[in-house]
């Protein structure tokens, strides 16, 4: 039986960011009011089959909609001098662009440099594909001292993939990772950090990783809309209804 993690309960409560590229999805959350910012990847776009030049206008029309909530777009490079060119490019697009760069790159060598090259130079940065509490705690390090050198006072993320974790090691090892992280970031008081939980794929992973103190959670529209459904619910919508109308 798993906890809730006191550090859960935060004056601000949990940040929900759709995960998805998705206009008309994501107005139907901004405007209930679920929706404090939206996350997408090289798979978002692929998936929608938004390529090319085509991702910068698709990123500046969700920008625009969402401003001033943060919009996360990822580079498209592993190599870090590419990296670094397109975070400024795509920091010019809209002010509320946060820019995702993996921790490593594909053979494992570490990105934090250019990470924490762009957080002193005033961008917002999303570290993404992030899988164990080392990695969680190194990438809030590179951060935290990269903010301290830059007047630009922006939060930054630290994108743990709890999904992807869980298929591998078990839905408790993905609580640990958020809850032992939150604890660290807490009592070093490491506030220009914000754990997002990502690769969230099912309403019970919701329930899960909100209570072990992720600051964010990112969610695909598909799993907002069967975290709102109960059978139960409907029945009894459909029963006020009917003894209304009688
Ligand atoms: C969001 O920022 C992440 O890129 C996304 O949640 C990853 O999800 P996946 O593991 O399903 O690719």
């Amino acid at each position: 039986m798993l906890d809730v993690c006191s550090c859960a309960q935060t004056s601000n409560g949990v940040k929900i960011f759709i995960d998805s590229a998705d206009i008309e999805e994501i107005k139907k959350y901004l405007d209930a009011g679920l929706c404090d910012g939206v996350t997408t990847n090289p798979t978002t776009f692929f998936k929608l089959g938004i390529r090319g030049e085509d991702i910068k206008k698709k990123a500046l029309e969700i920008a625009r909609l969402i401003n001033p909530r943060p919009l996360s777009v990822e580079v498209t490079s592993e190599n870090p001098k590419e990296i670094y060119r397109q975070a400024k490019e795509f920091s010019t697009w809209a002010l509320n662009i946060a820019v995702k760069v993996t921790i490593t790159d594909s053979r494992g060598n570490s990105l934090l440099s250019v990470i924490n090259r762009l957080i002193r130079e005033g961008i917002m940065v999303n570290v993404t594909a992030v899988m164990t509490f080392n990695q969680s705690i190194l990438a809030a390090k590179a951060i935290h001292e990269g903010a301290k050198s830059s007047d630009a006072k922006k939060p930054h993320f630290v994108s743990i993939f709890l999904g992807r974790i869980a298929e591998e090691y078990g839905i408790e090892t993905s609580f640990n990772v958020v809850k032992n992280f939150r604890g660290w970031l807490d009592l070093y008081k490491f506030d220009d950090v914000e754990i997002l939980a990502a690769s969230i794929r099912t309403p019970e992973n919701i329930e899960y990783w909100g209570r072990a103190g992720a600051h964010v959670m990112t969610i695909p529209p598909e799993a907002i809309s069967k975290s709102l459904l109960s059978a139960r619910t409907k029945e009894t919508v459909a029963q006020f209804i009917k003894d209304a109308k009688e």
